[in-house]
């Protein structure tokens, strides 16, 4: 056996990522909030279903009063990149009114961090949306953009000067088909063409609000900003090599989904790619099958993640080997697994690692990697079960308690690298 260190880039940023509605609490005024749609169960038509299916996030990990707890544990744990999202519906709680209290709560925060070396990632839209706009229709409005554009300049001319990356969308695809494809998030719909007008406006918010981005910090801080998005991204396979239609199929389905996004906002209005992969996706073999979607392994009896994910770490090394054609930096915004047991979460985090380092051997302009997520928190649809932190959140006292994946991951971002046993 030998052994042997994969010593990564100098400069890559060990990170870890969260978002606002999954780790603040107190988001009240959100369309996934149970208190928000309770007042406005009149006006929204899907309120009432909202609440009887989809778990309210409360409390939460209670971060917005223990940010700084949370800063010192990333700290202590050599994390460098902190990529975390702002809450829309606290900083534009009614339509144009912008609460100053919420604004400075965040800035508390990024001066925090900045005062600890960190660099910052910033997430303007993770999912959420103030349940103002959920009543005009949210994101299947054009109008949506507008105000989208609206909050991001009030943030950016606030914000601009404190943050290193900024992530316009998180996601876009993953929403549009979640939220309007499959009804699996809110709100709970299963329209494709709702689905394709949902995308259709995430495209023209991230292309006017990079154009944006770019004008305001350029002409109040004289500085070029760093934009993109965290875009999901897998692997597909098909299950017979030799049958042209699933290989056409696959191709099919590889380029809509990872590719779509860029094509039609085009590359240009990305500085850097973001990266959130966590499993592989392969065709079913039988086309009479009636599975509404493609991801059909369990009657395999593989080793799935609690989320029922297949763990393929080379679906990285091929997502990020594909991108690479782009000739942008790339960050991994989020790699993650939801496991009880946590030698299954180091050996997911090793197995990926090592995958992206024969990326960069490979050429490929790597620059960070995120942990999805430095805490236990709401995992949307599926609560509080699923668990990805590196750290335990308790769920009566919030108190966190370090896991041993947290110790394994400080100690590869101390050393900037692991060791692997051949
Ligand atoms: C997403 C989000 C995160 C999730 C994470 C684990 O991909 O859905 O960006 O909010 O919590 O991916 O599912």
């Amino acid at each position: 056996m030998t052994k042997k260190f994969l010593k990564f880039p100098d400069n890559f940023l060990w990170g870890t990522a969260t978002s606002a509605h999954q780790i603040e609490g107190g988001c009240n005024n959100n369309d996934w909030s149970h208190q928000a749609l309770k007042k406005y169960i009149n006006k929204i038509p899907w309120a009432d279903k909202v609440i009887k299916n989809i778990p309210d996030a409360g409390i939460a990990c209670d971060s917005w009063r223990r940010y700084q707890e949370d800063i010192e544990l990333a700290k202590n744990l050599h994390i460098k990149l902190y990529r975390f999202s702002i809450e829309w519906s606290k900083i534009e709680p009614h339509n144009g009114e912008f609460d100053q209290t919420a604004l400075n709560h965040y800035k508390k925060i990024l001066i925090s961090l900045k005062k600890e070396g960190f660099v910052i990632m910033l997430t303007l839209h993770h999912f959420t949306n103030p349940i103002w706009t959920a009543e005009f229709g949210g994101w299947e409005k054009k109008k949506m953009i507008k105000y989208f554009l609206r909050y991001t300049k009030k943030v950016v001319a606030e914000f601009g000067d404190l943050v290193d990356f900024w992530v316009t969308i998180n996601e876009p695809g993953g929403y549009a088909f979640c939220s309007y494809g499959i009804g699996q998030w809110v709100p709970l719909k299963t329209n494709k063409f709702k689905m394709a007008i949902v995308f259709k406006n995430l495209i023209k918010a991230h292309k006017q609000s990079y154009k944006l981005i770019h004008h305001v910090i350029k002409d109040k801080f004289n500085k070029f900003p760093q934009v993109g998005i965290a875009n999901d991204l897998q692997a597909y396979s098909n299950y017979r090599k030799h049958n042209l239609v699933e290989q056409i199929k696959v191709y099919f389905i590889y380029n809509f989904s990872n590719h779509l996004f860029y094509k039609l906002t085009n590359i240009k209005t990305h500085d850097f790619l973001g990266v959130n992969y966590y499993f592989e996706v392969r065709t079913h073999k039988q086309f009479n099958t009636k599975t509404k979607n493609d991801i059909s392994v369990k009657h395999e009896d593989r080793h799935l993640t609690d989320t029922e994910w297949v763990i393929y770490p080379r679906g990285i090394y091929d997502v990020l080997y594909d991108l690479s054609d782009y000739k942008k930096p790339i960050y991994i915004t989020e790699n993650g697994i939801a496991t009880e047991d946590d030698e299954v979460r180091i050996r997911f985090i090793k197995e990926h690692l090592e995958e992206i380092y024969y990326a960069i051997k490979a050429g490929i302009d790597i620059r960070g990697y995120c942990y999805w997520s430095l805490l236990d928190n709401f995992e949307w649809a599926a609560g509080y079960r699923p668990k990805f932190g590196l750290v335990s959140v308790d769920s009566k006292s919030q108190n966190r308690q370090l896991k041993a994946s947290a110790k394994f991951y400080s100690k590869t971002a101390e050393a900037n690298g692991l060791w692997w046993n051949y």
